[in-house]
């Protein structure tokens, strides 16, 4: 495939920002799981899918399906009852005062590749998704969307996002139906990085080897709430102090630990007044490392810390945790095969880290799945400063058709 890509990297960028205005929050891009601008984003892909000859539906997670059959016009019936050979996706939902590209830029990238496609016979069937939810905002609990695709949701998770479904208008009796059937070749996500080293590297795309693991825990501290102006020191069981407390324990943590990334990300008060002692505060914990053993040491340490801080000051303290995910290598042959599309392509190949979470973390335990980074500007995401360069968006869009090709040759044996 020998296409100028600066068009569609354009238009690739014109579209995202057009989808970023899609949010809960005038002003600001926030766009959480199921939540209504979902819809809008729906339906301006599904506009966009239309012409590529794809059957583009909503599973009952609220994922966006498109499948292109291979034989171009020839459609399959009913979308989930085929096999599609290549899953090309990446998330549509946002962290709250999102930028315009975080997970949308690699689902409109594959609009772009469906696009360039046209009406060409292809050896195989491609599906896209736009899951619909990764960043875990709504309810603390990420990869919903992927999770569903694979059958990794359990009762627990699908008891608590059911209410969510039904107001979507969905079903989530039919979540089954959701899942991914074999055999499928592989898993493609195209994802701008989010941190600086590309940029720093001079190089456009990067390839992922593996992905940091994670967990999520929820950590409530329960006192007393009494009265800002009478109650003595002493006589206090303020559980926002011992929360503070147990934040400053966190940084500790991670500037102790080589390699460890801890975040607490939302402080909640209750009652939450300027004059009231906080009878409760809950915190959110992010953990992350490139070694399993090592995150869930540091865990079990803040644990600890925890229960520790809340002893001293007479509090109660409960962490759940909400989510645990292992470090995720990508699979050995799929990534050699998107290096081979790099060089293809005629750009350096480079292999690095993800310290981010992806989907790809979801889809590698069931299937081969490999990622390409896209370079940000400024290493900036999560925050609305977060861009990428049409020029970068470009040469991944002509890395991943030189990929479609590398597969279109492996499956017509094409070359050997
Ligand atoms: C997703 O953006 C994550 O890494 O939390
Ligand atoms: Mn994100
Ligand atoms: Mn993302």
């Amino acid at each position: 495939m020998n296409l100028d890509w600066d068009a569609a990297a354009r238009r690739t960028v014109q579209r995202c920002r057009a989808l970023a205005c899609y949010s809960e929050e005038p002003g600001w891009t926030t766009r959480t799981y199921l939540s209504r601008p979902m819809r809008d984003v729906h339906r301006a892909l599904t506009e966009w899918l239309a012409p590529c000859g794809c059957a583009v539906a909503i599973d009952a997670a609220g994922n966006l399906r498109a499948v292109r059959s291979g034989g171009g016009a020839g459609l399959r019936p009913a979308i989930f009852r085929g096999a599609a050979s290549l899953v090309i996706g990446s998330h549509l939902d946002t962290v709250l005062h999102a930028g315009a590209f975080d997970g949308v830029l690699g689902v409109v990238m594959g609009v772009a590749l469906l696009e360039s496609l046209g009406p060409r016979e292809w050896p195989f069937d491609i599906e896209l998704i736009g899951f619909s939810e990764e960043e875990g905002v709504r309810f603390s609990l990420p990869f919903l969307g992927s999770r569903a695709v694979t059958g990794d949701l359990d009762e627990a998770v699908v008891a608590i996002i059911s209410p969510a479904i039904r107001e979507f208008g969905l079903d989530p009796a039919e979540l089954p139906l959701a899942r991914l059937r074999r055999p499928i070749t592989g898993y493609l996500e195209f994802h701008i990085e989010q941190g600086p080293v590309l940029e720093q590297l001079g190089l456009p795309v990067g390839i992922v080897e593996a992905i940091a693991g994670q967990s999520r825990l929820e950590v409530r501290f329960e006192g007393t709430a009494a009265h800002a102006g009478t109650t003595p020191p002493q006589l206090r069981k303020d559980a926002l102090a011992g929360a503070a407390e147990w934040i400053a324990a966190v940084e500790r943590s991670m500037r102790d630990t080589p390699g460890l990334v801890a975040t607490v990300g939302r402080i909640t008060a209750e009652p939450g007044a300027p004059n009231v002692i906080a009878g409760a505060a809950g915190a959110s914990l992010d953990i992350r490392h490139a070694h399993d053993e090592i995150r869930h040491r540091a865990a079990q340490g803040l644990t600890k810390d925890a229960e520790a801080i809340a002893h001293s000051r007479g509090l109660r303290v409960c962490v759940e945790t909400r989510s645990d995910l292992p470090a995720t290598p990508m699979d050995r042959h799929f990534v050699a095969l998107l290096e081979e599309a790099v060089r293809a392509a005629g750009y350096p190949v480079h292999r690095m880290p993800s310290g981010a979470g992806h989907d790809a973390m979801i889809l590698a335990a069931h299937v081969p799945a490999a990622m390409l980074f896209i370079q940000s500007p400024g290493g900036l995401s999560h925050c609305p400063q977060e861009s990428v360069r049409e020029e970068d968006v470009a040469a991944a869009l002509a890395c991943g058709a030189e990929f479609l090709s590398v597969l279109e040759r492996q499956h017509t044996g094409a070359g050997e």
